[in-house]
């Protein structure tokens, strides 16, 4: 049934019982306790081969009798022998359920001297995540519980792993505190109990964090030329950018500036720079959770700069005294 391993087991597991009606030999295999495994929700035989001199027979399910001879004492219809003949007594179990796990025991009679053959049945159920928890998104600095259930028999691992990383953690539960942004990750988690390739399921971990203008230059222009001032920001949710000029205007789109927004910046693009366009630009980039600006200009080289710039937000000092310092180097040109 589209399992040739667990075929073969069965085949491996031929209990010959008795060889020439010694009912003392089948005593001795009787004392081996053979172990059977099967998957949930496939079959098994059990086999137990007797010979012409066996008298009486019988099938046991832990204490219950299943058949005594041909008789049927079992109401189990999963239950069913194998083949009527003198030399086989084997049963067939359809659609093994774990309930089904335990001893069982073919006893016979020859030349008045009793047998017991007994074989373990052993089922297997492959690791399964059968709650785990959804993609979630946090603000930065948030706790994130995730859990990731499994069952299987035999009682699977669960493991939490990242692609990066590797693993992060064992156990169903991974606790992060005061989550960072940088752990904003796929959580993978993986169960595994050997029975079947393991289950395998992902947490997307979504961490929010307000703008943060990284990059940022002040541009010389010629007359006639283009241009283009660039406002790089990391935020989560993607930043939303808007322009403004010296004097607190908003920049709008006319025929030779263009403003171009994309997921991690904005630039303001200049088709034929004109007098008009030197200045001073400030990109204020926001989303739900907070917002930056950084200011930066657009020079004529050669042109005095007597003003730097405004770098507020995400900016270091050492950052403002580089570009001051570019200012006035350009100031000696
Ligand atoms: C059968 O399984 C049990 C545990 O499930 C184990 O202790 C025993 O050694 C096994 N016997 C054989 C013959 O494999
Ligand atoms: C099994 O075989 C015996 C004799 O060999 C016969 O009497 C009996 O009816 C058979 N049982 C079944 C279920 O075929
Ligand atoms: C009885 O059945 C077994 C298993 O199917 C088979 O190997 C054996 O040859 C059969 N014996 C007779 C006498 O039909
Ligand atoms: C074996 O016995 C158990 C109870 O002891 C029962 O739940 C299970 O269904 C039985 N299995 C078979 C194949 O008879
Ligand atoms: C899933 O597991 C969590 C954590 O143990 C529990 O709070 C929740 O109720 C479970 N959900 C379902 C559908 O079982
Ligand atoms: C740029 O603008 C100037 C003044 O408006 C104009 O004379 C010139 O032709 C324009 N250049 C281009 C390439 O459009
Ligand atoms: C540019 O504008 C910003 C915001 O108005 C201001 O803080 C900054 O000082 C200005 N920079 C220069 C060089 O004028
Ligand atoms: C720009 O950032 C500075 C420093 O964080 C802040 O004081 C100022 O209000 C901001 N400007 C705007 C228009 O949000």
């Amino acid at each position: 049934m589209g399992c040739p391993l667990l075929w073969n087991a069965f085949a491996a597991l031929v209990l010959v019982l008795l060889s020439k009606g010694s009912s003392l030999q089948g005593a001795e295999f009787g004392h081996v306790q053979d172990n059977i495994t099967v998957l949930e929700g496939e079959s098994v035989t059990l086999r137990c081969r007797i010979d012409e001199d066996v008298t009486h027979k019988a099938w046991l399910n832990r204490s219950n009798i299943l058949f005594t001879g041909t008789d049927k004492w079992t109401l189990d219809k999963r239950v069913t022998l194998v083949n009527n003949n003198s030399s086989d007594f084997s049963i067939h179990i359809d659609n093994v359920q774990v309930s089904d796990e335990g001893p069982y025991t073919c006893s016979f009679q020859a030349n008045n001297k009793p047998g017991l053959a007994h074989v373990y049945l052993i089922v297997q159920v492959p690791a399964k995540i059968v709650n785990i928890s959804k993609d979630i998104s946090v603000n930065e600095g948030e706790n994130v519980n995730l859990h990731c259930l499994a069952v299987g028999r035999p009682e699977p691992t669960v493991t939490w792993k990242v692609q990066k990383y590797g693993l992060v953690s064992e156990g169903e539960f991974l606790d992060i505190t005061e989550i960072k942004r940088q752990q904003a990750e796929d959580y993978e988690c993986l169960t595994n109990n050997g029975v079947a390739p393991p289950d395998q399921r992902k947490v997307k971990v979504t961490v929010n964090y307000p703008p943060m203008i990284t990059d940022i230059k002040n541009m010389p222009a010629h007359l006639g030329k283009t241009a283009i001032l660039r406002c790089e920001a990391m935020a989560v949710p993607s930043a939303f950018f808007e322009w403004y000029r010296d004097d607190h205007r908003p920049v709008e789109n006319d025929n030779t500036l263009r403003i171009k927004n994309e997921k991690t910046r904005s630039l303001l693009l200049f088709t034929n720079v004109t007098e008009k366009h030197f200045g001073n630009y400030t990109c204020f980039a926001s989303n739900r959770l907070g917002a930056s600006n950084a200011s930066m200009l657009l020079f004529r080289p050669g042109a005095i700069q007597g003003r730097g710039t405004g770098l507020h937000a995400g900016l270091s000092a050492g950052m403002c005294i580089l570009v001051s310092f570019s200012a006035f180097l350009l100031m000696m040109v």
